[in-house]
């Protein structure tokens, strides 16, 4: 049998065979012309001229092999009290109803649709009844405020948005109707029509003429068959913070990701047909897309959509139960997460009130994994701990310690706390140093992977083609710039460290401090900003507001920066988790007017820092220590 050094090498020597293998795990309408096209653009393509479904892959052909009594999803949502499990079969006939519904009103193959849902199964009823009719699906997470859900209306302009009266976020009931109207009143594009799934927990008016109730509507809806989509089609666009206020609409196609995808299930998490995998995130980040809704389907495991959080649902051990109750083999979550459950109960007595015998790995991505929560979460669950690293982008994992790859030494890779360990099979990944050259083992510069990326990943942004190129491959050409920067040691294994641009990541989740910048400038009172993340014990980092008010401005600084926190709040959304500002005299700069902000945010941490060489006015950073002091901030370590 080959091991991980082969099959690397082999997916970037002969990627047509490799993929082309791979690609027998999913059910093609049409063969493919070609395994790979490297010379289409913006970037390559997988699979050209093959045709498939989607959701025929991940649903109806598991019910025609006779699987249709497997359970397909359980949704568990300690929110509402409710376990409930949907076959296969039942899944293909929900999906089918909703599709007919759709296709009823006019959606086809290529129009858009927004889903806009908490975390309830009719979610991925919408995504998958998407896919059954070639129509393209946005999903928007629920943390995101109504101006967010109408710039992604307005980019990609939906027939349809499909939304649900509330969401549950532990003890709090959130309205999404207000939100969703808010929307669309605030967007120049209009849909179609929207489908509301009334909750009971929370009832809602619908728009006469536009809001089609969603159980009304299915009731009496034709079932649609699954229509034949090219491999190359695009089955969702996925927005992601980018530098700006506009976010990026990452664009996923349906063959690359269907194959990569299976691939990875058997490959990276190494779970089986039947078998319980379990991500606990959210259908609104690719997380949810590729492991909630895609991956476990396509691969005919039962997948776990779980509406609740790690802790407070009711308590700490919320994780354990659900693996437990169903069985789970394999569960993927935010070290985040860990950090949060660490803290109610650090010596994991919760894990011993649950029978876990059926859990065999954790998997943990998201956000840089820190060395204490994967050595408690080791030392607890006593089971392999894999830190991997992927992002909106790439759609599937780029470096995991693959469990269903033999390593050729030992079960699996040593696991070196605080690497996701080798580059996976498709993805050659280098570390370039400032001329754009690979810098020697252990030294850090920009994370990069060798073009063609593996199939699955994105071949462009919607209608931004040359944002596309201009943000990811024209800064080291031949290469996908990954936006981090880290180093590869002697061993091959990799340290995703940082980011290089102003994406920061807040309890796993990914946001712009550009984009908060943007809205901070826009208050009356602001002459500049910067938003920098700093590091917070929870949720890895938070963002932190510095303001110089106008002069004139004469108000307390209190009500200004309730004013600004509020302010994101309403633009971007809770999930933006802008919670702190400073009103500082003036902001530090080069001396060619660039804003300091990493040195703010040593600062601001307590760390050590040394005042770069271009830097303007030394003194300005004992006046920033100052301001951020009374705010608990710039504290030595303990
Ligand atoms: N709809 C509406 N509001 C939402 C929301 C949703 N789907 N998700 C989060 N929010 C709100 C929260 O209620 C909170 O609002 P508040 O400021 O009024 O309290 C805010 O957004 C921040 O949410 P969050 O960052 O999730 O913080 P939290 O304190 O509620 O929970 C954790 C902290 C660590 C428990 C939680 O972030 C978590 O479970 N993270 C797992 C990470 C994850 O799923 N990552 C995805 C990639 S794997
Ligand atoms: P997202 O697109 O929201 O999935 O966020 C992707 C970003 O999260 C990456 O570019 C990294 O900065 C960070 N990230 C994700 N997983 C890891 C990991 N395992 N280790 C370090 N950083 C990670």
């Amino acid at each position: 049998m080959l091991a991980y050094a082969e099959i690397h090498a082999r997916s970037r020597h002969d990627p047509e065979g490799f993929w082309g293998e791979a690609a027998k795990a999913i059910d093609w309408i049409r063969p493919w012309d070609k395994v790979l096209d490297p010379s289409a653009k913006p970037a390559a393509r997988w699979f050209v001229g093959g045709e498939l479904n989607t959701c025929w892959n991940a649903i109806d052909r598991h019910v025609a092999a006779g699987n249709g009594g497997r359970v397909a999803v359980i949704y568990d949502s300690p929110v509402t009290g409710t376990v409930a499990k949907f076959t296969y079969a039942e899944m293909q006939g929900k999906i089918a109803a909703f599709a007919g519904l759709l296709a009823a009103k006019g959606v086809a193959k290529g129009d858009r649709v927004i889903v806009y849902m908490p975390m309830v199964p009719e979610a991925l009823v919408a995504m998958l009844a998407c896919a059954r009719l070639g129509a393209i699906h946005s999903v928007v997470f629920g943390g995101f405020a109504a101006n967010e859900l109408a710039v992604r209306i307005d980019d990609c302009k939906p027939k349809a948005i499909v939304s649900a009266s509330c969401g549950i976020e532990g003890a709090k009931t959130v309205a999404y109707k207000p939100l969703l109207d808010g929307a669309i009143a605030i967007a120049r594009h209009k849909p179609d029509f929207c489908v509301i799934l009334q909750r009971p927990q929370l009832a809602c008016d619908l728009v006469a003429g536009r809001d089609i109730d969603w159980t009304q509507g299915v009731a009496t809806a034709r079932p649609a068959d699954c229509v034949p989509v090219k491999a190359t089609d695009p089955l969702y666009v996925l927005y992601t913070s980018g530098t700006t206020g506009q976010p990026k609409g990452v664009v996923r196609d349906n063959g690359g990701h269907a194959v990569a995808l299976a691939y990875s299930m058997r490959t990276i998490y190494d779970t089986k047909p039947g078998e319980v995998f379990w991500a606990a995130s959210d259908v609104g980040w690719v997380v949810g897309h590729s492991y909630i809704c895609y991956a476990p389907l396509l691969a005919g495991c039962t997948t776990v959509l779980y509406e609740g959080k790690p802790v407070g649902t009711p308590d700490a051990g919320g994780f354990w139960r659900v693996i437990a109750e169903h069985g789970v083999a394999t569960f993927f979550t935010a070290p985040t997460a860990f950090r949060a459950i660490r803290k109610e109960d650090p010596d994991g007595k919760l894990i011993a009130k649950y029978d876990l015998s059926k859990f065999r790995a954790l998997f943990l991505a998201g956000e840089r994994c820190d060395p204490a929560t994967l050595d408690w979460a080791t030392e607890k669950l006593k089971r392999p701990v894999v830190d991997h690293w992927w992002q909106t982008e790439t759609g599937w994992p780029i470096a995991a310690n693959a469990l269903g790859i033999p390593t050729g030494t030992g079960a699996i890779f040593p696991i070196k706390p605080g690497s996701p360990t080798k580059p996976v099979p498709g993805w050659d990944v280098q570390v370039l140093g400032a001329d754009g050259h690979p810098v020697p083992a252990g030294d850090i510069g920009a994370i990069v992977c060798r073009l063609p990326l593996p199939p699955g990943t994105f071949p462009t942004l919607w209608n931004a083609e040359q944002r596309y190129v201009d943000a990811y491959l024209a800064e080291y050409p031949g290469y996908y710039k990954t936006g981090d920067a880290g180093y590869i040691d002697a061993d091959g294994y990799v340290y995703v460290m940082t980011r290089v641009d102003d994406v920061i990541n807040v309890a796993g989740h990914r946001l712009s401090t550009g984009q908060m910048e943007e809205i901070l400038a826009s208050h009356r009172d602001v002459a500049e900003c910067a938003v920098v993340g700093v590091a917070d014990e929870l949720k890895g980092q938070v963002p932190l507001g510095f303001v110089v008010l106008k002069s004139g401005v004469n108000r307390p600084d209190a009500e200004i920066v309730a004013e600004i926190v509020a302010l994101v709040r309403e633009k971007i959304g809770p999930v933006a988790f802008f919670k702190q500002a400073v009103i500082v005299k003036r902001l530090p700069k080069t001396r060619s007017g660039k804003i300091l902000r990493g040195t703010m945010q040593k600062i601001a941490d307590g760390q050590a820092y040394k005042p770069p060489a271009t830097i303007d006015d030394p003194a300005i950073l004992d006046e920033i220590r100052e301001s951020l002091v009374p705010a608990g901030y710039a504290k030595a370590p303990a």
